[in-house]
């Protein structure tokens, strides 16, 4: 194995840290950071990740409640709790954890969310204010992988970009943050005719699929950098990424392990967007 590993526990250590002293700042001004979860239904992994950020709330000081509904609830019941939220002064975030269940109108739920309170950043409102070029609050994902890349002095100007996938929570933030850096951007996904082609010219590719170890050293152009966003369950219960990391490490020069990459950075962006979101709701100026 040649590439160094990108040590995403690491650099979430940092962050934690970081938030956590404005968090304390804050309280001392009288602000409580209060993040309020919306989690629909039984899915046993957004139960996972529910479960990681409230502990990871406890940990920097931020307050967080978890509302559960039944698997069942009406588009009706959600949408009340979020109009609810919005008007409670002493929230700062919400969170609606995705994905809801099927029968939920996931896109017009997540507009009802107070834009000063989404602390994902995937109201339209503050993704179209990411797309003119004066973000407020950038989604966390995205985000959490551009602090890895500035961590280890990876260098995006002028480099070849490859995003593999097109979500509005990864995909398509990350092509805009890539590009606001300089770097030249191709968007794969599906539908791409020739995606080795694509992935081959890479110097920075980022892959988020949800497919399994689908991309393979062979796709990968020697010394690339390598961030791995999947997070899948195969059946004998370990976790792998989208890339293959056994024979990706042979060829990258640095690349992010599954877990330990990027799932913990997007947690920290989750804490430092509400810390921020708490900051912006008081006044307080960047
Ligand atoms: N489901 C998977 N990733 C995310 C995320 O970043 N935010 C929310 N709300 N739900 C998710």
């Amino acid at each position: 194995m040649k590439a160094q590993i990108i040590d995403g526990k690491a650099v979430s250590k940092k962050v934690h840290e970081e938030v956590k002293a404005e968090v304390e700042a804050l309280k001392k001004r009288g602000i409580e950071p209060f993040l309020a979860v919306v989690l629909v239904g039984d899915n046993p992994a957004s139960k996972v990740y529910v479960r990681n950020k409230e502990k990871a709330c406890a940990k920097v000081g931020i307050k967080t409640y978890t509302h559960r509904l039944p698997q069942d609830a009406s588009y009706d019941e959600v949408a009340s709790l979020i109009r609810q939220l919005n008007e409670d002064p002493s929230v700062n975030g919400i969170l609606v954890q995705l994905p809801l269940p099927d029968h939920l109108d996931e896109k017009s739920l997540l507009e009802l969310v107070d834009p000063a309170k989404d602390v994902d950043g995937f109201h339209p409102y503050n993704l179209g204010r990411l797309l003119s070029g004066n973000p407020t609050v950038k989604p966390c994902t995205p985000l959490g992988i551009m602090r890895l890349l500035d961590e280890y002095g990876v260098e995006l100007k002028g480099k070849e970009a490859v995003v593999v996938g097109r979500s509005v929570i990864v995909g398509k933030p990350m092509w805009l943050l890539l590009l606001e850096r300089h770097a030249t951007v191709t968007t794969c996904h599906s539908r791409t005719a020739d995606l080795s082609f694509h992935t081959k010219r890479a110097d920075v590719l980022v892959v988020a699929t949800g497919r399994p170890k689908m991309i393979t050293g062979d796709m990968i152009k020697p010394g690339a950098v390598v961030i791995d966003v999947g997070i899948n369950r195969l059946e004998d219960g370990s976790l792998v990424g989208d890339v293959d990391f056994e024979s990706a490490s042979e060829v990258a020069s640095m690349i992010t392990p599954v877990p330990g990459g990027v799932g913990p950075m997007t947690v920290a962006m989750l804490l430092y967007n509400t810390v921020q979101a708490a900051r912006r709701q008081n006044g307080i100026e960047d």
